[in-house]
């Protein structure tokens, strides 16, 4: 399979899960890791397989650089089975909502969607006492390998139903 990663991150969070994901699927599948800010000519959405999204929540949506991303790409010539992701500092509200509604309107069907409870710095001036800004949620590692393995599970699905339609 050909999987594309694209991600925003404004600091580190999201950068940190879209390279945990990639090292997962690496050495199993056709991968490309990039950052939107970043993106080649040469990438043509359409040639992929399958779509992964990350970006942070920014004031209870997706970060704005990623909505501007996604409303400026040319709807797809085919529908392209997408996990979408958001890290946040503590509750990711509609987010990932708002995003996939954008998503399928350009032909990206989100198929799973996730939040990451990540380390936050900008917590601290709303809630000082609380500990929780410093770190990641407990055993991240663990939910991005079960989430990427439930991802590709439910990709050979969405090929197989494909493939059966097709005769
Ligand atoms: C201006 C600003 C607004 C934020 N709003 C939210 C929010 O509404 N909900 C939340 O849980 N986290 C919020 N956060 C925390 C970020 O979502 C979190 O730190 C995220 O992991 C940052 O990702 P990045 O390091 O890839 O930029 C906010 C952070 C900033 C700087």
């Amino acid at each position: 399979m050909n999987i594309l990663i694209l991600y925003y991150s404004g600091v580190v969070n999201t950068k940190m899960v879209a390279e945990k994901i990639f090292d997962l699927l690496h050495g199993l599948h056709e991968v490309t890791l990039a950052s939107i800010e970043k993106l080649t000519t040469d990438i043509t959405i359409d040639n992929y397989d399958s779509l992964v999204i990350g970006f942070p929540t920014i004031h209870a949506s997706p970060a704005q650089p990623i909505l501007t991303f996604i409303e400026q790409i040319k709807q797809l010539k085919k529908s392209i089975p997408t996990f979408l992701f958001t890290t946040c500092g503590l509750y990711s509200a509609n987010t990932l909502r708002i995003f996939a509604k954008q998503c399928e309107k350009k032909n990206i069907i989100t198929i799973l969607s996730k939040n990451y409870r990540c380390a936050a710095t900008d917590g601290v001036l709303i809630a000082p006492t609380m500990n929780i800004w410093s770190c990641h949620e407990k055993r991240l590692d663990k939910k991005v390998e079960n989430d990427v393995s439930d991802f590709m599970w439910k990709m050979h699905y969405e090929l197989s139903c494909a493939m059966y339609l097709q005769g």
